[in-house]
């Protein structure tokens, strides 16, 4: 299967779909990334705060030690933790998960959460930037950040992020941020892409697109993720489930089904309290 690939503002490209990795770590953890990249999975998402960039790296270097597939084909990112915001900080971050990963350089890195009440967000934009330039990151992004803070760091700094990877699911389909993204040329990453405990699963109209087509809900729900040009980064631990989030490249939903889908969409429709304005992760 080959999936569509996304172009980011710095000229690479990624896969349309990813691979979450939360909370896989330890050998299981190796042996799920294992499993990910056989099944056909080219982008795996990881974070200094998951504690696996070690397990994700490992079986990163495993698969291609194979010889299956190019280092350019595969994606790595990680993610920037709140308590290492401050600049030097930031820089000491990067080269530590670069390590851990054991990769030539970081394909992606991302600002976790912005943190705003701790006001080092700037600062961490400019480390990543700055990182960038000295090779230790190819792309770099953000999480978690809204409209304003999108803003602030561009008119604070004149890069645009590649990425932000923010919660989107059809509870939750971050209209107004998917468009600002299209506008300023940011690719959307959606965590808890299914809706994670809370997948709309048994929603009558993801039901009847996955009867129409002969597909699964999760399936629909994917796709649907794909048709609003969000890059959905589904986690399974199970190899079938694995390879059904990845076989969504063969049917397309009808416009009113993208639009009914995303009608689900509700202001609380979020899985816990991650207002990027109040949340606090370090
Ligand atoms: N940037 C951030 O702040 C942030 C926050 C949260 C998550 N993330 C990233 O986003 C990734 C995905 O989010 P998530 O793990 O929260 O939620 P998710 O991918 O929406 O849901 C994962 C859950 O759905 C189950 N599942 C997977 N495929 C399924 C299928 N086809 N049918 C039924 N159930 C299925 C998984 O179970 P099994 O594993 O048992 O199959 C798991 O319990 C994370 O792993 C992480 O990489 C980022």
């Amino acid at each position: 299967m080959t999936l569509p690939t996304l172009t980011l503002n710095d000229g690479f490209t990624i896969p349309a779909l990813g691979f979450g990795t939360y909370p896989l770590v330890g050998d299981e953890g190796r042996i799920a990334v294992r499993s990910a990249l056989k099944t056909g999975y080219r982008l795996l998402d990881s974070a200094v705060n998951y504690e696996n960039e070690g397990v994700v790296g490992l079986a990163a270097r495993e698969y291609l030690a194979k010889g299956k597939t190019s280092r350019g084909d595969v994606t790595v990112q990680t993610k920037l933790p709140g308590r290492h915001h401050a600049f030097d900080r930031a820089i000491a971050s990067g080269y530590e998960s670069l390590a851990r990963l054991g990769l030539d350089r970081i394909d992606v890195m991302l600002i976790h959460w912005p943190n705003p009440s701790a006001g080092l967000y700037k600062e961490a934009w400019r480390a990543l930037i700055e990182l960038r330039e000295r090779g230790v990151v190819r792309s770099i992004g953000v999480s978690n950040f809204n409209e304003r803070l999108l803003d602030e760091v561009i008119a604070d700094s004149g890069v645009v992020p590649a990425i932000n990877q923010v919660e989107l699911h059809p509870y939750f389909p971050q209209t107004s941020l998917v468009a600002k993204h299209a506008e300023l040329g940011i690719v959307t990453q959606a965590w808890s892409p299914l809706g994670k405990r809370n997948a709309p699963y048994a929603e009558p109209v993801v039901v009847a697109a996955a009867s129409r087509l002969g597909v699964t809900p999760a399936q629909v729900i994917l796709r649907w993720h794909l048709e609003r040009g969000s890059l959905p980064l589904p986690k399974s631990a199970t190899p079938s489930r694995q390879a059904e989030n990845l076989a969504v490249d063969s049917f397309t939903l009808l416009p009113e089904e993208v639009e009914a889908i995303t009608a689900l969409g509700r202001p609380d429709g979020r899985l816990f309290d991650g207002d990027p304005e109040t949340h606090e992760e370090m």
